[in-house]
């Protein structure tokens, strides 16, 4: 399996209840040897209309945070989400709509093999590091995972509610690059 056919396979997925609503199924974004994987929670209204991860406000301040450490979803990364289709209203996905999609993250993981998993937000971090996860408390922190490294970071999206945590991220991003120096080969 490549990473066009799991593509083609996803955009039809009829897996849970977000298919009825759904304009887009958000694959994901990035190049297929990323050695560096940003998982987000779920697209949103412009993730939805444009069937692109994080091209909202928050993507924006996401890919600002990005370059300033030399990272590029067109160049050396991959982004995708936890689940595929938007959640009516921006609401939390439901267990079973996360339950559902899962797989989907799963095969775009075993097809990478990332070094790094960064997890944006809550929801991401709970889902993929430890269910009572907190992102006030541990992001930041490096966690191997059967050899994996993942690491969780504020939110993009509360980034711009709460712009005096914005120096907390970008902690994270230099903790990051400096990660990346040490274990990965040709992000950099
Ligand atoms: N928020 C997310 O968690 N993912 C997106 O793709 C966009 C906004």
């Amino acid at each position: 399996m490549d990473f066009e056919t799991l593509k083609a396979e996803c955009l039809s997925c009829r897996r849970c209840g977000l298919c009825e609503t759904r304009k887009n199924v958000v694959f994901g974004q990035g190049v297929p040897n990323a050695e560096v994987l940003f998982v987000g929670e779920g697209p949103g209204a412009n993730e939805d209309e444009q069937g692109l991860p994080f091209v909202g406000r928050s993507g924006k301040l996401l890919d600002s945070y990005l370059e300033a450490v030399d990272l590029d979803r067109n160049r050396n990364i991959f982004i995708a989400n936890i689940v595929k289709c938007r959640p009516p209203e921006n609401r939390d996905p439901l267990p079973e709509e996360s339950a559902a999609c899962m797989p989907w993250l799963r095969q775009q993981f075993q097809l990478l093999r990332p070094k790094i998993v960064v997890c944006l937000g809550r929801i991401a971090a709970q889902q993929m590091i430890d269910k009572s996860f907190s992102v006030t408390k541990d992001h930041g922190k490096f966690f191997d995972k059967q050899g994996t490294l993942f690491m969780a970071t504020l939110h993009p999206a509360a980034l711009l509610r709460n712009p005096g945590n914005k120096p907390l991220a970008f902690e994270d991003f230099a903790a990051l690059r400096d990660k990346i120096h040490e274990v990965c080969d040709h992000t950099y």
